[in-house]
Parts: structure tokens; sequence; C-alpha cells
């Protein structure tokens, strides 16, 4: 016999449940088919009814975001594994979870709703075994949690391996580090300083009734209390800001190209930082954005276009200049590298399920092979700007002392800065400190 929630009229539906079984899907999409967590929830938000969407994007990133340490408590409450065939059960299972360790979900709401989202994932068969879990770990509370203290994995909700990594590299800061990536992100706005100046955007901000600060390092930053829709910026229809974290806002200024000077931009997608770049130096002699990705060059030409900026846009591979490339220098280059990623986890949690160890070499012998191929493409005197989003010194300054190492007309241009750590090269921003992302940059200059 179906079971009916107290209060609720029989036959009538279960207020969110529809939100956690597409919350399932999502999370399972990521964790089994290594899908990205924008990709798995991009359908499922367009299948459910437009109220519940808030709760499944909460409950996919939120589920996603302490996975690590939902499924040690899954395990633990579990009396035998649940088989392969009923790893929709598993995330639901993650979930459910999630809405009771995390989330603060009233027990009640937490577990009827999940029971009933077995129906939609029609897994009827589990709804005992997911009513019995979720009010185990009720009962189990308190020892559950004594119990994951002791557990890194559980404790800190990152995969084994990037735990020791994180240990390794940051002996003193790991634990911060791991923490920040289980934070939520601020967000927070570049203000185009051609079109207005900071304070006064704070001013119509708090006309609006948007509370924001002026961030510390960026000079056209703005953090806002709490998150809201880009519809609802004054003036983001008309380019007045765009949304950059504040560490991203850092390239700019340190490229700091010359009026006539010719830039590079050479993984430019979706294009915040040649946008930056444009209204930071509106004299620069030309911009060419290129990425190796048509459909993220889509997203920079309708920011270009929103902006009001131009650049020359071309796709093509920073591996083999040879195909774009028309042989004049350029006087200025900036390699926002692809990589790992681990320093926006806080931002894209469906990292920790999709990077494997492997990835990190990998990673980092395509950057460098990305620093050898622009190299030539560099004016002498000029300079390339080296920035990844990473937190992993092989992706970051070993990879640019070893190319330094192997290019003797390449030495680092040093700056001085008030964020982040200096490295060997460059400097480290770990994810949290002043509320940035985590994030690398190195400056090399021509001989
Ligand atoms: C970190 S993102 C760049 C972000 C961008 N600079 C911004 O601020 O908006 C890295 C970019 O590198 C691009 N990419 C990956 N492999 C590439 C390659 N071989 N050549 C050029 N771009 C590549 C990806 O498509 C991605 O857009």
């Amino acid at each position: 016999m179906r079971r009916i929630a107290p209060g609720r009229a029989r036959g009538a539906p279960i207020m969110g449940a529809a939100a956690r079984a597409a919350a399932a899907r999502v999370v399972r999409a990521v964790i089994d088919r290594g899908r990205s967590l924008e990709a798995a929830l991009t359908p499922e938000l367009g299948a459910i009814a437009a109220e519940d969407a808030p709760l499944c994007r909460e409950l996919s990133f939120g589920t996603l975001r302490f996975e690590p340490r939902l499924a040690w408590l899954a395990e633990r409450l579990l009396r035998q594994p649940l088989p392969a065939s009923a790893r929709d059960v598993h995330a639901l299972l993650l979930v459910g979870l999630y809405q009771l360790d995390q989330l603060g979900t009233p027990p009640h709401v937490a577990v009827s709703t999940t029971v009933e989202a077995c129906r939609h994932l029609r897994q009827n068969w589990a709804c005992a075994l997911v009513n019995g879990t979720l009010r185990n770990f009720e009962r189990y509370q308190p020892s559950l949690r004594a119990e994951a203290e002791a557990s890194p994995v559980a404790r800190f909700a990152h995969p084994p391996w990037m735990i020791q990594a994180a240990r390794r590299d940051y002996p003193h800061e790991w634990q911060a580090l791991l923490e920040a990536n289980n934070a939520r992100a601020p967000m927070t706005l570049r203000v185009n300083l051609r079109a207005t100046s900071r304070e006064l955007y704070l001013r119509r901000l708090a006309a609006a009734g948007i509370s924001a600060a002026a961030t510390v390092h960026s000079r056209c930053g703005v953090t806002l209390a709490a998150p809201l829709a880009v519809s609802i910026l004054p003036g983001f229809d008309d380019g007045q800001v765009s949304v950059q974290d504040e560490a991203a806002q850092l390239a700019a200024p340190l490229l700091a190209p010359l009026p006539g000077q010719r830039v590079l931009d050479a993984c430019a997608a979706p294009g915040g930082k040649a946008a930056h770049l444009l209204e930071a130096s509106p004299q620069v002699g030309e911009l060419l954005a290129v990425d190796a990705d048509d459909r993220r060059l889509e997203r920079l030409r309708s920011t270009l276009a929103r902006l009001s900026l131009n650049a020359r846009v071309q796709t093509g591979s920073a591996l083999q200049p040879q195909s774009w490339w028309d042989g004049r220098s350029f006087e200025r280059i900036l390699l926002d590298a692809p990589c790992s990623a681990t320093g926006v986890i806080r931002r894209h949690p469906d990292i920790k399920a999709l990077r494997r160890p492997s990835d990190i070499q990998a990673l980092a012998s395509m950057q460098g092979r990305m620093l050898g191929a622009l190299w030539p493409l560099l004016a002498r005197g000029g300079k390339l700007l080296y920035s990844t989003c990473s937190v992993f010194p092989e992706e970051n300054h070993l990879t640019v002392q070893e190319f330094l190492a192997a290019t003797p007309d390449a030495t680092e241009a040093g700056f001085t800065a008030a964020w982040g750590r200096a490295s060997p090269v460059g400097r480290q921003i770990l994810p949290g400190e002043g509320n940035m992302d985590g994030f690398f940059y190195a400056l090399l200059v021509k001989h």
C-alpha cells in the first residue's frame, strides 16, 4: 500500500520529491558517468517544474560538495553494499544524507520526500531501505559524527588523493584549504571602469537594496553579500558589470598592455580576462582571442557584444599556433591554461569526483607544451602571463621552472603584490584567501 505523509491528501504529490529525484540523477551522472555538474544539471532543470529548480540545484551542488563524506556515512549505515544495479538509489541516499548532515532540513521532511523520490526514480523497492537508512542516520548521528571526525575523507569531504596532495604541498595550510573548498563561493563583480566608477556602482547597488563591498586587491571588484541572478543587477545588460572572481581580476593589471600593443589571449573562452584586458586597456592595438572550443567562443562573443568591446576571435589550439598565427609577434600574451581547476572547487564541487591523480601530470605536460608553442609568438621585450586556477605545484611553479630552464631567452619578471604567497616562481593564491578563488600567476619576459 502506498504510504502517505501526514497531512497530505491521498494521491497528492509530496512537494520536493521530484527535485530530490532529479538531484539524485545529476549526482549519479557526475560520480558514475563522469559528466560535469553543469552538463548534468541543465537538462534536469529543464524537465522539472520551475518551483523545484532551486531545490534541485542546491541538492545537486551540496551533495557533490560533500560526496566523499556522504558516501562514507552511507557505507557505515548500510548493512551490506547496494548492488551495482542500484546506483540511482545510492545517489538518492547521498542526497538524503546531505539534507540531514549538512543542510539542516527538518528530518521528517528530508526522510518523507527522499523516500517518495524513490518512486520518481522508479525504484519503489528501495522505499523501506531509504527510509530505514535515513532514520538510522538520525538515530546514530552523534556517534557517526564523532567517528567521522577521525576519518580525513569524512571530515574534509575530499578524495584521499586530494587530501594527501594538499598535505604534501601545503603542510601548514592544508586543512584551511580543504575547508575553503567546502564553503560557498561569494558572487563577485567586475565593474567596467570605462562605463562607471566602483563608488558610483556601489551606490547604485545600495539604492537597489543590494548590499555589497569593494574588493581589497582588485580596484574594480565588488563582492555581493549574497548571490543573485544577473538579471537583477543594475546595469548588467548595458555592460556596466560582469561576474568575475577577484583572483581572476588580477590578470589584466599584471599583464598591463600599453597603447598600440598587440595582445594574444591564447585560451580565451569564455572571455572574462579578455574582456577585462580590453576594459582596462582600451588603446591596445589588437587583441586576438583564441580558444580550441567553438561553443565556449560563442560565450566570449556574446560577452564582448554586451560590453561593446572588440577583439579578433579565432578557433585554434594554443599547442599549434602555426595553424592560425599570421607571423606578426605579440607584445603581450596571456596563457590562462586549461588546468585541474582545483582552485575553484568551491564553485565546481564536481571537480572532486571528476579529477584523477593521473590528470595532474598530463595537464602539467600539456601546459609546458603550450608555453613552448606560444613563446616564439612573443616579441623581444614582451611579457607572457601564465595563469591557472589550480593549487598543484606541478601545474604551476614547477611547469614554469621547467620551461625557464629550457628557454634561454625567458626570465621571470618579478612583481610585488599584497595577495597570495610567493612561489619559487610566481605567486599562488589558495582558495578562500581573502575570499578569493585559488589562482597561480607567473609573469615572464623575453630577452
Ligand atoms: C581556464 S579556461 C580560460 C578562461 C578564460 N581565460 C577566461 O578568463 O574566461 C581554459 C580554456 O582553455 C581552452 N583550451 C583547452 N585546450 C586548448 C588548446 N589546446 N588551445 C586553446 N585553448 C584550449 C578551453 O576551451 C578553455 O576555454
